[in-house]
């Protein structure tokens, strides 16, 4: 009797995000990183913070093949906000830079078969001053719904961080309570995290599809790595906690944008995949190299990063300085994911046999280089090979049992 009781308390209690979202790492497009809290349209009319902008991005999503490999989400960030509430204490849109309004840029969003985030904070104020949600999440909540919204990036600035525990999954509630399926991006452990307080990924994959834990990103060989060498630091940590309808957010994709070259690019894409990340390019789509469109469009490449078991990958072997190997097992059995990574400012070669990867299927291996789209060979698990990488990059193989 007690066991029962029990059990329906914790049922009762339970408010886990029940949206059905995420069931792969979401793809799309994400203002921030490349277009920040530009807000200056008379200066710099097509590149600021503004519907026009947004609009572009999703036409260019259509009309350029994105759409068609699977990016979906056409995403605003911080400072799309008026500075002030409206009459009703709802928040409203920057009129200037949006005169049409959000639910009107959703509409035209979805026309194009598409899906829209938006950006809020938990705190009193966003990161760059905007209205907080705190003492208005119902509302805001609801507010979003009422728009069309379809994913939400909830920010942790301006908080009492210790208050996050019981604050996000309040909003995970309200979103529930919507009704309207909207995918929930928690920048709540990267708070905890920076605030020393542990962090309970249990807790947070119940409550958020998405979630940040570490720096922002910055257009960087610099901060890709650090990224990754973080989580690397945490895998044993952060691998539990993905899957199905809930993963680690290493932040934005950079790809197309000035401060990384072709190899740096072809490495983010592949590292982001190994860790079953949201694939949220930050890039100027009207305006991209066609080698970086074909680095982003890679069907490969996003077949591994989408693979329906949801498994986050690991590091398996650090072979020498500045060069590791990553393995994401994939769907199904004996099939692979396997990211040689070098940091190194030179061309590295190193030799290694499948089985020291923990690939040990009797029949062995077919393999395939997925960023040149070449055959590389079949492979039993006991062979010795040589595996090279370019400078600051990646050779990235499925592999795939033998039958
Ligand atoms: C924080 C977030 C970034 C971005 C900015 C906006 O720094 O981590 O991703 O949303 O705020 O101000």
């Amino acid at each position: 009797m007690l066991a029962i009781t029990l059990l329906v308390l914790c049922a009762v209690g339970t408010q886990a995000l029940d949206n059905g979202l995420a069931r792969t790492p979401p793809m799309g497009w994400l203002i921030w990183e490349r277009f920040r809290c530009n807000t200056n349209c008379k200066l710099d009319p097509n590149n600021c913070v503004s519907e026009k902008l947004v609009k572009e991005m999703a036409d260019r999503m259509v009309e350029d093949g994105y759409k068609d490999v699977g990016y979906e989400y056409v995403n605003l960030d911080d400072c799309w906000s008026d500075k002030e509430r409206d009459a009703q204490g709802r928040l409203q849109a920057d009129p200037d830079r949006f005169p049409s309004g959000i639910k009107s840029l959703a509409d035209y969003i979805h026309s194009r078969g598409l899906k829209m985030g938006i950006y809020g904070d938990y705190g009193t104020k966003t990161c760059a001053g905007y209205p907080g949600s705190l003492g208005h999440l119902q509302t805001d909540a609801q507010t979003f719904a009422d728009w069309g919204i379809d994913m939400l990036k909830l920010d942790g600035c301006n908080s009492n961080v210790t208050t996050m525990k019981k604050g996000y999954p309040e909003m995970t509630k309200y979103l529930n309570a919507t009704g309207r399926p909207i995918l929930f991006s928690c920048s709540w452990p990267d708070y905890e995290r920076a605030a020393k307080i542990p962090i309970n990924y249990t807790l947070v994959a119940d409550n958020c599809n998405i979630w940040r834990n570490y720096d922002d990103i910055n257009d960087s060989w610099g901060s890709i790595t650090g990224i990754i060498d973080y989580y690397d630091k945490t895998q044993d940590t952060l691998v539990p906690a993905a899957g199905p309808g809930h993963f680690n957010d290493p932040d934005m994709i950079v790809v197309g944008d000035q401060g990384i070259n072709v190899n740096q690019a072809n490495a983010q894409m592949a590292m982001w995949s190994i860790f079953a990340a949201p694939l949220l390019m930050s890039n100027d789509l009207r305006n991209i190299q066609p080698v970086y469109r074909d680095i982003l469009q890679n069907k490969e490449v996003i077949r591994i990063n989408q693979d329906p078991a949801g498994k986050m990958g690991k590091r398996v072997l650090t072979l020498g300085p500045k060069v590791d190997v990553w393995l994401r097992h994939l769907n199904p059995w004996e099939t692979y994911a396997i990211v040689f990574l070098s940091q190194d400012t030179r061309p590295r070669t190193v030799s290694l046999k499948l089985e020291q990867l923990g690939l040990t299927y009797g029949f062995g291996y077919q393999l395939r280089d997925v960023i040149n789209h070449k055959f590389i060979g079949y492979w039993t698990p006991g062979e010795s090979h040589n595996y090279t990488m370019p400078a600051t990059g990646v050779l990235m193989i499925y592999a795939y049992g033998n039958e």
